[in-house]
């Protein structure tokens, strides 16, 4: 594995406290330092409301850490080293004069490269940022990082965009879409534009359509009030379904700079196809998990995780059919779909190739399959190409499919990083290529917003899905119209 060092930086995590600096922005860092990426000067702040000191905060980092990171990667000595690197600054950052703890960690810091990580409620996006530009805190060096949602709908993203643009530069905005930093979404770069084979067939010429599927196991999680005014069209199609829909068509960038990519993937945006409020209830269902089994486990439905005597119309399953106007991918559907409380918790890309258009094989020999490209992007990550091929043994020619099959952990025998290691290394560069901009994010809304005003505006809620089932029955119903399939692995 090659490591290059980043530059001495200064990263103050807001919402210090939080789960998402706890579960994920502490591990990224602590194994990104155990890898010696993270020079030795380097400082961690985390700021919140509480009332804690370093040491104290360095207790709760210690314990998370010793929760969320894989026991092998632990030990004594650079979990000790990397604590000395974090600090911890009390106040209300999004109160007017709520920085005073921060200011003085910045004299004479001011060539260092300053990271401003909003892992907080995205309403207070504004108020930090504005706080910060009144304390004299940002720099020519300085980023900010958000986190999603940005926004609820196009017109609050744009607000949230305006504010934070008031102080940071596009350049300076790092909008994070962890989507982007697995390694499996950054290989559909690797797969297309390194590959001759298949971006000679990637197009409506020889692909019959795409399915791209996000399926989690878990149930909303303590995360009920968040997730209840969002639900499953913001929180995961809006952003990580679009973003994978965009990598695997869009053109060829450019270059691989910020610029290069960040425009094609906005030209795809464009190219959706508007949903029309009468074409709603036809491309679009929405499910809400009730009662059921997942791994064999009985769980509750989602109304009873919200919480005693709650009622909700939000839903947690979404399936969607988008179609792309472009000469690429005239015609060729992409089907979207994601829940919560599904049987499995596994994000794929399938490509499904047109049928061969003639057969020379008698009709007894098989069906002939479609081949299919299988892109897994979690858990075991690989690619599989399902392939028609001949019966082993005697008994004439019948054919069957089969799979040429790459796990990547087999192959290349290592652990993948988090998509947070490599995403807050980027953020201290300053590479924004697997960073949002801000036209790509408002594009995305302004296809999704035409779908939620119709479920807002319409009588219908979503249908109920046994928890461990894969969605309503529509969603089935959805694809099978146009007479295709959902994938299911080869048994
Ligand atoms: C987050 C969503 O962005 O992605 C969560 O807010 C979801 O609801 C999560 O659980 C899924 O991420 P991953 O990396 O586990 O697929």
């Amino acid at each position: 594995m090659v490591i290059i060092p980043v530059v001495p930086f200064d990263c103050v995590v807001f919402g210090a406290t939080g789960d998402l600096t706890l579960r994920k922005l502490l591990p990224a860092l602590y194994l990104r330092f155990r890898d010696k990426q993270l020079p030795p000067e380097a400082r961690i702040i985390g700021a919140a409301r509480s009332d804690l000191t370093d040491e104290s905060y360095r207790e709760r980092a210690a314990a998370a850490l010793r929760k969320h990171v894989r026991q092998s990667a632990l030990d004594q000595d650079t979990l000790d080293r990397f604590l000395a690197l974090v600090h911890y600054a009390r106040g209300n950052a999004a109160e007017d004069e709520g920085l005073p703890t921060l200011t003085p960690l910045f004299e004479n810091a001011a060539d260092r490269v300053r990271v401003f990580y909003l892992a907080t409620s995205p309403d207070l996006y504004g108020p930090i940022c504005r706080n910060l530009a009144r304390a004299g805190l940002v720099t020519p060096l300085s980023r900010v990082v958000l986190e999603k949602p940005i926004g609820h709908d196009l017109a609050s993203a744009r607000e949230v965009n305006d504010v934070v643009g008031e102080v940071f530069t596009e350049a300076q905005t790092f909008r994070i879409d962890h989507y982007l930093g697995k390694e499996t979404v950054q290989n559909l770069l690797a797969l297309r534009f390194a590959n001759a084979v298949f971006e000679r067939l990637w197009n409506a010429d020889v692909i019959d359509h795409v399915q791209i599927t996000v399926a989690e196991t878990v149930g909303v999680e303590g995360r009920g009030d968040y997730y209840d005014h969002s639900g499953a069209l913001r929180d995961m199609v809006q952003n990580h379904l679009l973003q994978l829909l965009c990598l695997l068509a869009m053109e060829p960038p450019l270059s691989l700079e910020a610029e290069g990519v960040r425009d094609e993937k906005l030209k795809v945006l464009r190219a959706l196809k508007p949903i029309a409020p009468y074409e709603v209830g036809q491309v679009t269902v929405r499910g809400q998990y009730s009662h059921g089994a997942v791994d064999g486990k009985s769980v509750p439905g989602y109304l009873t995780d919200l919480g005693p005597d709650r009622t909700s119309r939000t839903e947690t399953f979404v399936a969607v059919k988008a179609e792309i106007r472009s000469w690429r991918w005239a015609n060729v559907p992409f089907y979207l779909r994601s829940g919560k409380r599904l049987p499995d918790k596994v994000s794929e890309i399938v490509v499904v190739f047109r049928a061969a258009p003639f057969t020379v094989f008698p009709p007894e020999a098989a069906d002939l399959s479609p081949n299919k490209l299988i892109i897994r992007l979690q858990p075991e990550e690989g690619m599989k190409l399902e392939l028609m091929t001949k019966d082993p043994g005697p008994g004439g020619l019948r054919l069957r499919p089969a799979e040429l099959d790459i796990s990547f952990e087999q192959a290349f025998q290592t652990q993948y990083p988090d998509a947070y290691e490599r995403l807050l290394m980027d953020t201290v560069r300053g590479n924004a290529t697997l960073f949002m901009r801000r036209d790509e994010v408002e594009a995305a809304w302004n296809w999704v917003e035409p779908i939620i005003d119709a479920w807002d505006g319409s009588p219908e809620s979503p249908r109920l899905y046994p928890a461990g089932s894969w969605g309503p029955t529509s969603a089935i119903a959805l694809i099978e119209r146009d007479g295709r399939t959902w994938h299911e692995e080869i048994g």
